[in-house]
């Protein structure tokens, strides 16, 4: 692959925004439904905006969990074959749980799952087998269903303890088998959201229950960032939901994959797995 000589300080990224329905009702999208076009099991749009992206490489620092909603860190794993979803929860979650703990200072990580994303050119995302990158703008949790997300995967007579303290809902994302120049992930530094306007409560239709996301709706204050030719060494942990609520601490953080104009054009296709992290501290 070429090696790129000099790094952008910015790209210019085409960015895909939410735009919520015409008549105020509530936006939902329906996983199951028949992909055949844009408006399939959904009763909202998209709209394209071309941002400027902050390439963050070489200042990898300059962000953190509490104050943008995100946080790069570069730690490689042990397990790294990621072809057999038993050997990734065997060995890539206990690892992947302590390297949280010692990032976060928490002292309890459970994760809830994970998602391998390839992206198929001309493809469209057919099934959990089958995820590609997000082209759209996202919070994956909205308080509600982060809460509910506790009381799905933790012992009934755990829950009251747990929610009485800090709790938090981290993505824990990397590359796989080569670095992500191909369709890498942008991250919205949260001082420039306003959580009252610009994220929309979404209905996730399941076949057997509803989830809940933020939608994101497009504010000219919006700030991106991305760390380009992240590597399989490297890491970021999304910040989807925090219970300290104090007015000071970035509580989420807006991401989508975007089509990156400085990829060099033999990058092979990005690869990459997150796992979804509930975070507990004492
Ligand atoms: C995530 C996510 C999208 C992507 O990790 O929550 O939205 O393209 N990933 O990797
Ligand atoms: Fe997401």
């Amino acid at each position: 692959m070429t090696i790129a000589t000099k790094e952008p300080a910015f790209v210019t990224g085409k960015l895909v925004y939410f735009v919520p329905p015409a008549d105020g009702s509530k936006p939902y999208t329906d996983i199951n439904a028949d992909i055949k076009d844009e408006t399939s099991g959904k009763n909202w749009t998209r709209q394209e905006h071309i941002l400027e992206v902050e390439n963050l490489r070489g200042k990898e620092d300059s962000v953190s969990l509490d104050v943008n909603g995100f946080l790069y860190a570069k730690s490689p794993a042990a397990h790294r074959a990621f072809n057999v979803d038993a050997d990734v929860e065997k060995e890539y979650y206990p690892e992947s749980i302590e390297l949280a703990k010692k990032l976060t200072g928490a002292s309890r990580v459970v994760v809830f799952d994970h998602t391998i994303r390839r992206r198929r050119p001309d493809q469209i995302d057919n099934g959990p087998t089958k995820r590609q990158p997000v082209p759209l703008v996202h919070v994956d949790q909205t308080p509600e269903s982060a809460i509910a997300r506790v009381h799905r995967h933790l012992p009934a007579e755990d829950v009251p303890k747990l929610l009485s303290k800090r709790f938090q809902i981290i993505n824990l994302w990397r590359p796989i088998g080569h670095p992500a120049y191909d369709w890498p992930l942008g991250l919205c530094d949260y001082s420039s959201i306003d959580y009252k306007k610009d994220l929309i409560p979404s209905t996730l239709k399941y076949p057997d229950r509803d989830g809940e996301t933020f939608s994101v709706a497009f504010n000219e204050t919006h700030r991106w960032k991305y760390l380009r030719g992240m590597t399989p060494e490297e890491l970021v942990l999304i910040k989807c939901y925090d219970s300290q609520e104090d007015g000071k601490t970035a509580l989420l953080t807006a991401h989508t994959a975007f089509p990156d104009p400085s990829t060099p054009h033999d990058a092979p296709l990005r690869e990459s797995i997150e796992l979804r992290l509930l975070v507990f501290y004492d």
